[in-house]
C-alpha cells in the first residue's frame, strides 16, 4: 500500500478536486484506492453522496485516529490511499504529510499560491518526504504559466503535466464523478490521465516505497 497526500494551507488550489480524479483515474488504471478525507468541510463525502460507482470508499479520519487509520490499511487490500487535507495550517496536514509516500502540492499560477505553500514545504523537508508540485487552474497558455513553472522547478519536483482551468473539473465533482469518467475523451481527463501516469512513474523511485 502507497500513501499520497493532497496538501497545502492555501484554500482552492485543487486538494479535492485533484484527489478524487486522480483516484479515478488510478482505478481505470488498474488499482485498489481508498480516500481519507481530514478536511471537515467534506468536499469528498459530498462527492461521494452524488456518487453512483461503489468505489473508491471515502472515509472521514480526524487528526488524531490517522496513525490507527493507516496503521489499519496498511495491511488491505488497497493499492494506494488518499489523503485531502484541509486548506490550513493544523495539526492533521503535518499528520498527513509524515504518513505519506509522497506529498502532491497543488498550486495555481498565482502569487499568493506561491506564497501559501511555504510553511508546507517547511514541514514535508522536515519529515524528509517526496513530493511534487502540481501546476491546477492554469489558463492553457502564457507566460505567467512558464514563469511559474521555472520558479517551482528551482524549488523542487514539477509534474511535467498542467492542469489547465477547464469547466469539467467543476461538473464531474457535482455530478460524484472524476472528469476521466465524466468527459472521457475530453482534454481535462487527458491531462488527468497524463498526471497519473506521471505519479505512478514517480512512485517507483521514491526509496523505501514497495511495490503495490
Ligand atoms: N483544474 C481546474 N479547473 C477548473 N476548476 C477547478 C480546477 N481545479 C479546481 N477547480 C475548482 O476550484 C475550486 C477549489 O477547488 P478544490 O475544492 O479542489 O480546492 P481545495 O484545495 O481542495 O480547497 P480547500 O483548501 O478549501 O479544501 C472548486 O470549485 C473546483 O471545482
Ligand atoms: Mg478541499
Amino acid at each position: 500500500m502507497k500513501s499520497i497526500s493532497f496538501v497545502t494551507q492555501k484554500g482552492g488550489s485543487g486538494k479535492s478536486t485533484l484527489c478524487v480524479s486522480l483516484a479515478v483515474a488510478a482505478q481505470e488504471a488498474g488499482h485498489t484506492v481508498c480516500i481519507l478525507e481530514m478536511d471537515r468541510q467534506a468536499t469528498i463525502t459530498e462527492w461521494v453522496q452524488s456518487r453512483t460507482k461503489e468505489t473508491p470508499e471515502v472515509a472521514q479520519v480526524s487528526a488524531d485516529r490517522l496513525d490507527t487509520v493507516m496503521a489499519r490499511l496498511k495491511h488491505s487490500e488497497y493499492d494506494y490511499v488518499f489523503i485531502d487535507t484541509p486548506g490550513v495550517d493544523n495539526p492533521g496536514t503535518t499528520g498527513a504529510i509524515r504518513v505519506s509516500d509522497l506529498c502532491l502540492v497543488p498550486c495555481r499560477p498565482t502569487p499568493a499560491d506561491l506564497r501559501a505553500f511555504k510553511p508546507t514545504l517547511a514541514a514535508i523537508h522536515r519529515l524528509e518526504k517526496a513530493y511534487a508540485f502540481v501546476l491546477n487552474q492554469t489558463p492553457p497558455r502564457s507566460y505567467r504559466v512558464r514563469e511559474t513553472a521555472e520558479g517551482l522547478s528551482v524549488l523542487g519536483v514539477l509534474s511535467d503535466v498542467n492542469i489547465v482551468m477547464r469547466n469539467d473539473h467543476q461538473d464531474a465533482i457535482g455530478m460524484g464523478q472524476g472528469v476521466t469518467e465524466f468527459n472521457p475523451d475530453g482534454p481535462a481527463a487527458d491531462e488527468i490521465r497524463r498526471l497519473w501516469a506521471w505519479i505512478e512513474n514517480k512512485m517507483k523511485v521514491i526509496p523505501n516505497v514497495k511495490a503495490a
